[in-house]
C-alpha cells in the first residue's frame, strides 16, 4: 500500500491533459459486505488490497461480476455521475445469474456518492476531457469447495482518473470478425458483465491485435451469421439511409452508452432500429461505431470478414461525430440533461 507521501506525490504529478486508461492508486475505495443474510452499509478503505479465503468462490467458480461508469466535472463545477441506476440494475442482473444477493439502486448510488466524494480531488478538471472512472466489483468471498454459490459477498467500488480516448480527434480503427472463437454461448452469460466473459475474450482479442486490428467483432455464437458485438463495446451503424441500427441479440451486453445514443439519435430525429443484423448487411452501412463507457464511440474504418472487407472511411463520419458531441455535451453539462441522466454528487 502506498504511503501518504507517495499517494500525495502521485496525485500532485497527475498530468490531467494526458491521462490514459490505466490503474492508479487513489485515496480510498468503498467496500460493502454481505454477511449472515444482510448487507452492511459499506466502509471507505485506504488499502487497495483484499484478503480472502483461498477457497473463495470468486477465485474458483467465477462468482465475479463488475461494472464501469464515469463521473464528470461539469461546466458549472459540479461533479455528476452518468446513469448509475443503469449500472446498479445491470450488476443486479449479473448478481442474480450468479445466485448472489441483490441490493437496491439507492444502496448502490449511496456507495458511488461516498467513494466519489472521498476521492473528489481525483476528478479531472472541466476542459481536460478526462473523467473519474468508477469500477464496481461484486464477488463471492465465502469458502466453498463444492460447486455452489457463496454465502458471503463483497461489493466494492474503486475509482481512478482516466483521460479522453481521443486526444487528436476520433481516429477510426480496423475491426476483425472473429470466426474461430465466441465470447459468449448462445444461452450463456453474454448479456451480463461476468469477469469470465472477459477471460474468454482475451485470446481472440490478442489474435486480432497481432493481425493489426485493435478491436475484435464477434458474431452470434449460435449461427455466426449475425453481428453480435465488439470485444468490449456494442456495435452500431448508420445505414446509407441514415437509420441508427444496432443488433438485437440474446448474447450481447446491454450497453448503457448504446441505450443513451439510441435516445439521442431519436431526439435528433433519426430512426432507430434494434434488430438482427446479418453479416451480409455490413455493406449497407455508411458509418460504423463501437460504443461503450470508456470511449463513448470508436469509429470503425473497416471490417474484415473471411469472405469480404467492408470500408467505412479513414475519418470519423458526420453522424458519429454529432452523436459523440451530443453525448459528451450532456455528460459535461454543456447541453441540457433532458432525460435526467446525471446523478449529482
Ligand atoms: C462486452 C461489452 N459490450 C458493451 C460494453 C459497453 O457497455 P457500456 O456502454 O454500459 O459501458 C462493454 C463495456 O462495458 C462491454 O464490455
Amino acid at each position: 500500500m502506498a504511503s501518504q507521501e507517495e499517494l500525495k506525490k502521485i496525485r500532485d504529478d497527475i498530468d490531467w491533459a494526458n491521462l490514459g486508461f490505466s490503474y492508479m492508486p487513489v485515496k480510498t475505495h468503498i467496500r460493502a459486505s454481505y454477511r449472515n443474510g444482510a448487507w452492511n452499509k459499506g466502509e471507505l478503505l485506504p488499502d487497495p488490497t483484499i484478503t480472502m479465503s483461498i477457497a473463495a468462490t470468486c477465485l474458483h467458480y467465477g462468482q465475479a461480476a463488475f461494472e464501469g461508469l464515469k463521473a464528470f466535472r461539469c461546466k458549472d463545477g459540479a461533479v455528476r455521475v452518468f446513469r448509475p441506476d443503469e449500472n446498479a440494475n445491470r450488476l443486479n442482473l449479473s448478481a442474480s445469474r450468479l445466485l448472489g444477493p441483490a441490493f437496491s439502486v439507492e444502496f448502490f448510488n449511496d456507495l458511488v456518492r461516498r467513494v466519489v466524494l472521498d476521492n473528489i480531488e481525483y476528478v479531472p478538471p472541466y476542459g481536460s476531457g478526462g473523467s473519474l472512472y468508477i469500477r464496481p466489483l461484486y464477488i463471492g468471498v465465502g469458502p466453498q469447495i463444492g460447486v455452489a454459490p457463496s454465502s458471503d459477498y463483497d461489493l466494492l467500488i474503486m475509482v481512478m482518473p482516466v483521460g479522453p480516448y481521443y486526444k487528436g480527434g476520433m481516429k477510426p480503427v480496423r475491426a476483425l470478425v472473429i470466426e474461430d472463437y465466441d465470447r459468449a454461448a448462445p444461452l450463456g452469460t453474454g448479456t451480463i458483465k461476468l469477469g469470465g466473459n472477459y477471460g474468454a475474450s482475451l485470446k481472440p482479442a490478442k489474435i486480432a491485435k497481432e493481425k493489426g486490428f485493435p478491436i475484435p467483432l464477434f458474431m452470434d455464437p449460435k449461427t455466426h451469421q449475425y453481428v453480435d458485438e465488439f470485444g468490449t463495446s456494442n456495435f452500431f451503424g448508420i445505414t446509407k439511409k441514415g437509420v441508427y441500427a444496432t443488433p438485437d441479440s440474446p448474447s450481447i451486453l446491454g450497453s448503457v452508452t448504446n441505450k443513451s445514443l439510441q435516445q439521442i439519435a431519436e431526439d435528433l430525429g433519426m430512426k432507430v432500429e434494434r434488430r438482427h443484423i446479418h453479416r451480409n448487411e455490413l455493406g449497407d452501412f455508411a458509418e460504423v461505431g463501437a460504443c461503450g463507457t470508456a470511449v463513448v464511440i470508436t469509429p470503425v474504418s473497416e471490417i474484415v470478414t473471411v469472405e469480404k472487407t467492408y470500408f467505412y472511411g479513414e475519418t470519423c463520419g458526420p453522424t458519429l461525430k454529432k452523436l459523440y458531441n451530443h453525448m459528451t455535451g450532456i455528460q459535461y453539462g454543456e447541453l441540457p440533461d433532458t432525460h435526467h441522466w446525471l446523478f449529482e454528487i
